[in-house]
């Protein structure tokens, strides 16, 4: 828990100082030219699970990473063709690309919610660039606001919602823009339209001399299967709130549940939200069917209960 917001101008020694709390995985409220985001080192699972905690998020969606330029988010995702004409055209700016993840990005898979692919945005304002300059890394920031409450475009929004929850608001007014960004991604070959945000439709298809594909279906062009679906699934089946091991089940253990690995041996939720994913693929790679502990239902945990249930679920 983070007692004392500090709300500060950005000058370049409050801009360091921000970039210092990041650099110990706490959090920053960090001005763009769409919204306020809640930003947390991308790289520190531990400062990623902060983030879903701090918003109350019931479950865990994919985070956008910002990256002060392309080259850093070269480092982080692999553009094709398409991806690099947008980026060049509208980077920095109110667009957020979704391409595959490069290996070895060190993104925590809690940012991508173990998904092979990441959403990227180069933010324009000079509070956000300045910031990621210093410190020198990329941030997960999704809007500074509680989850289901209205997008926040000023400090004093991110001050209602999160005070106490964070180390730092660097308060730089108004956003110039006042709604997320556009999220672009692609299915097969296609460039579809996530979710409309600052860069309208007609001019991301301008710019790349195509018809922009809605994620509802189109008969023209069936989706891939699966390709809009936001979370990693296992392939091998889930048995929830399981105390022990049966026979050819490896079992991820919570708690005094010890398990063949552990989310958490000291019961720990924000612990155990950062290792989730990456759990969840170790225990998917051994081949076994996975059993996992009882996660109470309180903090983080409705989030890991939300996520364990759909990866419980009945396949189609
Ligand atoms: O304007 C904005 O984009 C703001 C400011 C703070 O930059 N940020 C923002 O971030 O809205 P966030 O993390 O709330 O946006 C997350 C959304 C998800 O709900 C999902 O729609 C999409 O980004 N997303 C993220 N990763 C994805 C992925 N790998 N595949 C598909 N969609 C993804
Ligand atoms: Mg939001």
């Amino acid at each position: 828990m983070q007692a004392e917001t500090r709300l500060l101008t950005p000058e370049t020694e409050h801009i360091a100082y921000a970039a210092m709390m990041l650099a110990q995985g706490r959090l920053v409220a960090m001005p763009t030219e769409t919204v306020y985001g809640l930003a947390g080192d991308a790289r520190n699972p531990s400062a990623v699970a902060r983030i879903f905690e701090a918003k109350g998020r019931p479950s865990f969606n994919p985070l956008i990473v910002h990256a002060p330029d392309l080259a850093t988010a070269a480092e982080i995702g692999v553009f094709h063709d398409e991806a690099l004409r947008l980026a060049t055209a509208f980077w920095p700016g109110a667009m957020t690309l979704v391409v595959p993840l490069r290996e070895g990005s060190g993104i925590a898979p809690l940012v991508t919610a173990g998904l092979d692919s990441v959403a990227i945005r180069v933010p324009a304002h000079p509070v956000a660039q300045d910031l990621l300059y210093a410190f020198g890394g990329v941030v997960a920031a999704p809007s500074a606001n509680p989850s289901g409450r209205i997008s926040p475009t000023t400090a004093q929004h991110v001050a209602e919602g999160l005070d106490g929850k964070l180390a730092v608001i660097l308060d730089a007014g108004p956003c110039m823009v006042g709604v997320e960004s556009t999220i672009i991604g692609w299915q097969g070959d296609y460039p579809v339209m996530l979710r409309p945000g600052g860069i309208p439709a007609e001019a991301i298809e301008a710019c790349l001399d195509t018809t922009l594909t809605l994620p509802a279906a189109n008969p023209d062009r069936p989706a891939a299967p699966g390709m809009l679906s936001s979370h990693y699934a296992p392939r091998a089946s889930v048995r929830l709130n399981a105390n022990e091991a049966r026979d050819g089940e490896f079992l991820i253990g919570f708690g005094e549940v010890a398990g063949d690995v552990t989310l958490s041996a000291s019961g720990d939720l924000t612990e155990a939200a950062s290792k989730l994913f990456e759990l969840l693929h170790r225990a998917d790679n051994t081949g076994k069917q996975i059993a996992i502990a009882p996660i109470p239902v309180r903090g983080l945990g409705m989030a890991i209960n939300d996520r364990l249930s759909r990866a419980a679920a009945p396949r189609p």
